[in-house]
């Protein structure tokens, strides 16, 4: 078989914040079924140093930013594992990125390009005997390993990086180009700068072997102003190395028929249970209306604040939202706010990973109103659920939902609700559109079927993934 290392900040079930710890615990599993074994190089936060069972020892560094490190071979969940042992780093209380009220770690540029030295170690030098073919980079903190190894003169491993989401650069202030040990000559306009910082997306972007991105319209939209952050220009010149590939989602976690969260999900009695026990457990009323719900983030990106103002569409109609979320103080505010003054809006501000099951399983629809989306994971879920996405015109929930129209109803096609463009007037018509769906049972029931049937899993995707790291793996 042949050998990848995956570099990542985030990986399930060690540690979330969003979908790319998904897609960085899904990946291995899928791309052992075509042929490459996957090995992940992950900090070693308190979260993860407690879920592993730490093993043999297979790099050490007596000084990486300030203090002993060493990476350490680990196993579980069916994950190899490279654990990045780094207590002055790593071992702190509050997230992966902040402290506890969110407020980003000053040290991030040190503690994120740690990961991207002892990346660009094990994919030139190798740990133990197990050497890399590629190193495959996941978002800006990941950034810095291509230009690591190209200093470097060992094994050289094919490079790819996989944009998760733009809108992070990883920026460090230029006074730390000595610290990172960056080459100075690379702070250039077709390097790493980015308005006279360092942006360690941008490396990546330009140091790395191939490019890609989690869903064919995201990549193109990546390379329009709009939606390029200011890489658009960069994106366009390596066009020709840049693709698209559609995350999956791990269809063992989140199968109707075997998920502990939900009995007998497969019948239609099943689906009725789960969302009279979702009702009462949001303490909704009954109602006639559609149950919709949001397992989201708060931020900007989702356009929650959207749905704060479109509201009325839906609950005026006897539509019903329960939100599953947490972020942005202000928007967390708001739908405590939207839920205390309306009976049929309830909100639980937090994170609560078995209640995202319970919520997907027992509703009839998901709301996505991003106002962008590199791929999207809940309308996935929801899918596969038969629970209908109601969701915005953009990135990968383009390339993941049939919108309905005159059209795709009449050729039996459609699987879910879209709107465009992102603004709450254009959201509102399409809660009423899902309010009126839904009263027609058997259009409803053909959206859920639809939907149901579509594939959501890996298996295309990592051959997808497969055939692009076969063209830039060193010869065998
Ligand atoms: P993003 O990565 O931009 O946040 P995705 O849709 O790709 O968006 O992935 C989000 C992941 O995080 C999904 O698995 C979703 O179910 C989960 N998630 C988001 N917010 C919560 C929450 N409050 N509680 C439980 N799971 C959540
Ligand atoms: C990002 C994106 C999301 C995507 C996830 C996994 O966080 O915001 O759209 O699904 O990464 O690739």
């Amino acid at each position: 078989m042949r050998q990848v290392l995956s570099v990542t900040s985030e990986c399930i079930p060690l540690v979330k914040t969003g979908g790319l710890a998904d897609v960085a615990g899904a990946l291995p599993g899928a791309m052992r079924d075509v042929g490459w074994e996957m090995k992940t190089l992950l900090p070693g936060y308190p979260e993860v140093m407690a879920k592993i069972k730490a093993g043999k020892t297979v790099l050490s560094d007596k000084n990486l930013f300030g203090g002993a490190a060493k990476v350490v071979e680990a196993s579980g969940s069916g994950l190899k594992l490279f654990v990045l042992v780094a207590p002055h780093l790593y071992e702190r209380d509050g997230l992966p990125y902040g402290d506890a009220s969110g407020k980003d770690w000053p040290d991030n540029p040190e503690r994120f390009a740690a990961l991207c030295k002892m990346a660009a170690r094990i994919g030139s030098e190798g740990a133990g005997d197990w050497l890399p073919d590629i190193v495959h980079c996941h978002d800006w903190q990941a950034g810095l390993t291509p230009l690591y190894l190209s200093q470097s003169s060992g094994h050289r491993p094919g490079t790819i990086m996989t944009i998760h989401n733009i809108a992070f650069h990883g920026f460090a202030p230029k006074e730390k180009i000595g610290l990172l040990g960056l080459p100075r000559d690379g702070f250039t306009q077709d390097g790493y700068e980015y308005w006279d910082q360092i942006s360690a997306l941008k490396a990546g972007l330009v140091w790395s072997d191939k490019l890609t991105t989690v869903s064919p319209t995201y990549a193109k939209e990546l390379m329009r102003a709009e939606f390029g952050m200011g890489l658009d220009g960069l994106l366009q010149s390596r066009s020709n190395d840049l693709v698209g590939i559609l995350n999956g989602i791990d269809d063992k976690t989140w199968d109707p028929a075997t998920d502990p969260e939900i009995a007998n999900y497969k019948t239609p009695r099943g689906k009725r249970t789960a969302k009279t026990r979702l009702r009462r457990e949001f303490g909704l009323p009954v109602s006639d209306g559609p149950l919709c719900v949001v397992v989201s983030r708060l931020s900007h990106q989702k356009g929650l604040d959207l749905l704060l103002e479109a509201l009325p569409a839906l609950v005026d109609r006897g539509g019903q939202l329960a939100l599953l979320g947490s972020g942005d103080k202000e928007l967390e505010r708001r739908f405590a706010e939207a839920a205390a003054s309306h009976k049929f809006v309830s909100a639980r501000i937090g994170y609560d990973e078995a209640l995202s099951h319970r919520m997907i399983a027992g509703a009839d629809a998901i709301l996505v109103p991003s106002r962008f989306e590199p791929c999207g994971l809940t309308q996935l879920y929801g899918l596969r659920y038969g629970t209908v996405p109601v969701v915005a015109y953009t990135g990968g929930l383009v390339d993941t939902v049939i919108p309905v129209s005159p059209m795709t109803l009449r050729g039996k096609v459609a699987t879910g609700i879209q709107f465009h463009p992102a603004t709450s007037d254009a959201l509102a018509r399409a809660l009423m559109q899902a309010v009126d769906l839904f009263a027609d049972k058997p259009v409803w029931e053909m959206l859920q079927k639809n939907g149901m049937r579509q594939t959501v899993g890996w298996q295309a995707s990592a051959a997808e993934y497969a055939s692009l790291y076969e063209k830039v793996a060193p010869a065998l």
